[in-house]
């Protein structure tokens, strides 16, 4: 492992919740460092549907706590991961698909400020058992915003002490995890009718799962999903060696504008053009 990933397997292993604080506040700075974490986290289609409420002191830490059952001992401050629904205004607020991507949002988040506070030597915790009205109102939080994870925070009472490989952790991994093995996607494969019909099968699976999904999905999405169609197409091409750098650019163009694709409709048609284009002298049509 490099030191980069020694160190982060080092922050992973030695996190812990932290329920009960010693003395002292946290740094503005180290709230910023935390809020920059979070922010940094992953969110479904570029969405970013979760704001951040930080409480460093004052009556709102006192009561924000006091309407936590969930929140242990008393931490120093606390940062609030709301879900903003206005940033998914083409569903419906109280659809389970929504909320379902909003969640995990918000899951992404807390992680990145727990393993940041682990490495800034600061104690943390997550808390989900709240009366969310309560805290809402107490933060006087926008009608569309729901506080979603409390992250507790506070001044460790000891130094954390960095923990050792488990020795069982192997056992205990290997219980909770299901493997699958075998030649990596890019394999080679030679040109015979099981694996070409294979490919076609792959790929039928792939527009069925695309059509499904696209009746639930943001509009802008279909055409990056046929988009992305024409795209295994041409993985199947290169696993046969049939793929030459005119259709490895167009792979390249699909997984670097994609997002793009969804968001605005010129795009989408420039780049649907352009394979259009590229076919069409590939076919012979107007050659
Ligand atoms: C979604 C979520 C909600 C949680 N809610 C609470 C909570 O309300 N109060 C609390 O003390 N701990 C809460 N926890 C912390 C878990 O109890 C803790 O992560 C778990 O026991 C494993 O311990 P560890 O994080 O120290 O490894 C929550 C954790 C998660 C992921």
């Amino acid at each position: 492992m490099s030191e980069r990933a020694e160190a982060l397997a080092g922050v992973i292993r030695d996190r812990r919740v932290t329920r009960s604080y010693g003395p002292g506040a946290i740094a503005r700075e180290e709230l910023e460092a935390l809020v920059e974490a979070a922010y940094r986290a992953p969110h479904g289609g570029g969405r970013r549907p979760v704001k951040f409420v930080v409480l460093a002191g004052g009556p709102q830490l006192r009561r924000v706590i006091d309407a936590s059952p969930g929140i242990l001992g008393r931490p120093a401050a606390l940062i609030v991961l709301c879900l903003d629904w206005s940033r998914a205004p083409h569903l419906e607020i109280d659809d389970p698909r929504t909320t379902h991507s909003l969640q995990i949002d918000a899951g992404a988040a807390m992680e990145n400020i727990l393993l940041t506070a682990e490495a800034l030597g600061i104690g943390a915790g997550p808390v989900t058992s709240f009366n969310r009205p309560t805290v809402a109102r107490l933060l006087e939080l926008p009608h569309d915003w729901t506080p979603l994870i409390i992250v507790t925070l506070g001044r460790l009472k000891t130094p954390r002490v960095a923990r050792p490989q488990d020795d069982d952790i192997g056992v205990r991994i290997g219980a909770v995890t299901t493997w699958h093995e075998g030649e990596a996607m890019t394999e080679k494969a030679p040109v015979d009718p099981e694996h070409v019909r294979d490919a076609f099968l792959e790929l039928m699976l792939y527009l069925a799962a695309a059509a499904r999904g696209n009746v639930d999905e943001q509009v802008g999405y279909g055409p990056l999903r046929l988009l992305e169609g024409a795209q295994r197409a041409v993985r199947s091409l290169e696993r046969f060696g049939l793929a030459d750098a005119d259709l490895q650019a167009f792979q390249e163009r699909v997984t670097a504008e994609g997002m793009k694709v969804t968001k605005d409709p010129d795009h989408a048609r420039v780049v649907a053009d352009d394979l259009l284009a590229l076919l069409s002298r590939r076919l012979g049509v107007g050659a």
